[in-house]
């Protein structure tokens, strides 16, 4: 296992191009399911989430190829319906292929995803959504069974806004019989991203985006010669932070400013100067870092995957701060390590008070998940002295080597064997 080492204290200034986003090109490779033949996808970031699905859709029976960040998928030849547990136990969103093998094969079987660091991670809206649609599901040995003959559209009332359950249905009901209607739909951008990647393959979406999406079922879907995944906006967002917690002036190329406003409003009231600049982002910090209270909410609302991060910044912020999780509740585990670096952090039920401290000291930490991971690499960016990361793997899961961008943006960060 690998570890990283961070000497603190050093502003980060140049510029940085964001990589295409995770949680965008993990449902487009789902979505190759649907087609025979060839699809091409540009500007993929080499993550070991994408690996992974790489890795499963090898194991139904794809031909894969994936190099300077372009991905060809050739799913001509699946052979299986079957996503086998060691997978699916490693990355949650392998249970986006349970949608498309259902509506290709009239079958699936993937393992149940378990719990994660970041909370209990249910599936049940995949699976009422699911059965709204004509497939019967049964669930044995810790495997959820598919079966439909030919899945139907329907109806499908979400009770909680979910972003790969909306996925998983839309890639469910554009090549089943007639109108599938989603309501309570999330509206988050990769949701869009997916809508457009299948609308280009011949599938009739509406209102992705909104919270209303409307798939008139069509026969057939044609591969895709090209297409590019969207930029990651929270890895954008991360860079966004670095740059105002180091006092930096850095410019973030290729982010979309309006997927970010929420995250670029609270920086803006936390002090920091953000301005457009030639298709990105210049942002700088001078100083003063002010103290905001937020809470996590579904797109366009401030996103959860960004809320690790922001705790570090406000982590020495001048003030008091209250931050409200209502997405995944338990989702501070990053506090107890930012702790034992200094931070004065109290958590009460689904909120964390966090009073600025004027420093944090660099300190050995651990990742517990993926945005945890991202928020202590910041701590030590910010800290005094030397910060080492452990358990890296949660890191490389979604980021493509933030050590060197940070290095090439001025920090004096490694990697180091554990
Ligand atoms: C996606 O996870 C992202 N992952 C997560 O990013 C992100 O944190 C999350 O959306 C929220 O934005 C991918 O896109 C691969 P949800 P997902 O279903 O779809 C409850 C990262 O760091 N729920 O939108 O799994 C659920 O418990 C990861 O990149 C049900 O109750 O999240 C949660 O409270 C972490 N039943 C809420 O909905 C269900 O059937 C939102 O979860 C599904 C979800």
């Amino acid at each position: 296992m690998e570890k990283i080492i961070i000497e603190g204290s050093r502003r980060l200034e140049g510029e940085v191009t964001v990589s295409g986003a995770k949680n965008a090109v993990l449902p487009l490779m789902a979505a190759c399911i649907l087609t025979e033949g060839k699809n091409t996808i540009t500007n993929v970031p080499d993550l070991a989430d994408v690996r992974t699905m790489v890795k499963l859709l090898e194991i139904l029976g794809a031909e894969v190829e994936f190099e300077n960040s372009t991905l060809s998928i050739d799913s001509t030849n699946l052979d299986t319906w079957e996503a086998p547990y060691d997978l699916v136990k490693t990355m949650r969103a392998s249970v986006l292929v349970l949608g498309p093998l259902t509506a290709r094969f009239g079958r699936s079987r993937v393992s149940l995803p378990g719990g994660c660091a970041i909370g209990e991670r249910p599936i049940d809206q995949h699976l009422k959504g699911l059965s709204i649609l004509g497939a019967k599901i049964e669930i044995e040995e810790g495997y959820v069974d598919t079966i439909a003959k030919k899945l139907r559209g329907g109806v499908i009332p979400f009770d909680v806004s979910t972003v790969t359950g909306t996925e998983n249905l839309i890639l469910s009901s554009v090549l089943a019989e007639g109108e599938t209607v989603i309501l309570n739909a999330a509206c988050e951008p990769e949701v869009t991203d997916l809508a457009n990647f299948l609308i280009e393959m011949g599938a009739d979406i509406q209102g992705a985006g909104t919270d209303i999406i409307t798939i008139q079922g069509v026969k057939k879907l044609t591969p895709i010669k090209e297409y590019e995944v969207m930029p990651d906006r929270i890895e954008a967002g991360t860079f966004l932070i670095a740059s105002v917690l180091t006092k930096g002036n850095i410019l973030v190329k290729n982010c979309r400013f309006e997927n970010m406003g929420a995250l670029i409003g609270k920086l803006i009231e936390a002090g920091a100067e953000v301005t457009r600049e030639n298709g990105g982002i210049r942002i700088k910090g001078n100083g003063e870092i002010k103290s905001v209270d937020f809470t996590t909410l579904p797109y366009p609302g401030f996103p959860t995957d960004m809320q690790a991060q922001m705790m570090t910044l406000m982590s020495v912020a001048d003030g008091l701060s209250i931050i409200t999780e209502t997405i995944f509740p338990q989702r501070f585990l990053h506090a107890g390590e930012l702790r034992r670096m200094g931070a004065d952090i109290k958590l009460v039920g689904n909120s964390a008070v966090v009073r600025g401290v004027p420093s944090l000291s660099g300190a050995p930490t651990m990742a517990s998940d993926l945005r945890a991971s991202a928020s202590l690499v910041l701590a030590g960016l910010a800290g005094n002295g030397k910060t080492q990361v452990s358990r890296l793997y949660h890191l490389d899961r979604g980021y493509e080597r933030l050590d060197r961008k940070l290095e090439n943006l001025g920090a004096r960060i490694w990697r180091e064997k554990e």
